[in-house]
């Protein structure tokens, strides 16, 4: 079996951080989202690994997984440009897949128990395909699965206006090679791309074995702000684990806080679960449960909660930030003398007062 990670796409909900990078490379407890994928993929086995690339800088996403020897799997990199589709980026990795079968896993979803359950199911049983569902409150903004009377699949319709259930398409697919010649016959969906749903659908109607699992467990697709906080709480409160390399001077760590080397924490609480990168100085602050901050981050006089900040930033004299997500070298000063507000604010921020 091999791997495809999408982790091309547009972007455009998390502007303004996707003016500076991938939307998959942004961290949520200091790691990148596409890194949790890739772990997930290594993790049950898979080690031949393709990155299919878009225009929004992927040579950071080169930079960062190179050949994968640092992630003990081997990654090949397919460039797609413009974002034609989920089935168009799967289809540039037919010389990638040869005969084998595949998971194809998108860079920006994560799911609380991984795939392993699920990738067992989908070769002891042989299908063709197998789609993964989870119930949603609003089906509407994903691909949603229609069933029979029995409870068999009949149709998998891409964002409908009225949902005939409430089961969305989670963005893991598995695949035997035959997806290919489905996807070269597939036309265009309204919005232009060729949809990976579709090409279920073409499947299901041609009689292949599509197969499904409910997923257990949270699953989230992290294409905006709120749910990349959501997802940093929720893998926080997982895996946060307490490990201080910096140093605490009158200051105090409650609970599943990690504090990484050369950071100096002074004069402040720090309230689990929550992470503090290498080289950062936090001084008369306080940091609140489900807070990620990156390395090199400076943050004075502040007081900081459910939030993400991410390298280099400096945050004085803000008593509350919350639900918050503060990008690379961004600086947040409060200027008590004056009252007035300043900004130099970038292209599609949103700033809340
Ligand atoms: O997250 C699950 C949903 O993902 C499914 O329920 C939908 O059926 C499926 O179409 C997809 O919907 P989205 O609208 O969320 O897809 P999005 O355009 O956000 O792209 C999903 C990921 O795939 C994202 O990491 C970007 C990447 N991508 C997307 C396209 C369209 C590519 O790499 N290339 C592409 O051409």
């Amino acid at each position: 079996m091999k791997g495809i990670i999408l982790h091309g796409g547009a972007g455009t909900r998390l502007r303004p951080l996707t003016f500076s990078g991938p939307k998959q490379l942004i961290p949520v407890a200091n790691k990148p989202i596409s890194q949790y994928v890739l772990e997930d993929l290594r993790n049950i086995g898979i080690r031949d690994i393709a990155i299919v690339l878009g225009e929004t800088f992927p040579e950071l996403v080169m930079q960062h997984y190179s050949d994968g020897s640092r992630f003990n799997v081997r990654i090949s990199y397919v460039h797609q440009g413009k974002p034609l589709g989920i089935a168009h980026a799967v289809y540039l990795c037919k010389d990638f897949v040869q005969d084998d079968g595949f998971v194809v896993y998108l860079g920006d979803n994560l799911l609380q128990k991984g795939i392993k359950s699920y990738f067992e199911k989908f070769l002891a049983n042989n299908y063709d395909c197998m789609i993964l569902l989870k119930e949603v409150d609003d089906p509407s903004r994903f691909g949603v699965a229609e069933f029979d009377e029995k409870g068999s699949l009949v149709r998998l319709v891409e964002k409908p206006k009225v949902p005939p259930s409430r089961f969305a398409l989670v963005g893991v697919y598995f695949f035997k090679p035959i997806v290919f010649d489905v996807i070269k016959d597939l036309k265009p969906s309204w919005r232009g791309e060729l949809e990976i749903t579709d090409a279920i659908q073409t499947m299901l109607e041609k009689g292949y074995r599509v197969g499904y699992s409910i997923v257990e467990g949270w699953w989230l697709d992290t294409g905006k702000k709120d749910d990349i906080l959501y997802a940093n709480s929720l893998i926080l409160d997982e895996h946060g684990v307490r490990e201080i390399k910096g140093e605490l001077v009158d200051s105090k760590a409650e609970g599943r806080v990690s504090v990484g080397e050369d950071s100096k924490v002074v004069n402040s609480v720090i309230r689990g679960p929550a992470v503090i990168g290498g080289n950062c100085i936090i001084q008369n602050s306080f940091i609140g449960p489900y807070t990620s901050i990156g390395d090199n981050v400076k943050v004075l006089n502040s007081s900081i909660e459910y939030s993400i900040v991410l390298e280099e930033a400096c945050i004085e004299g803000v008593d509350r930030l919350e639900e918050s997500l503060i990008g690379r070298n961004a600086r947040l000063v409060k200027n008590r003398a004056k009252n007035a507000v300043k900004l130099h604010v970038g292209d599609y921020s949103e700033i809340e007062l």
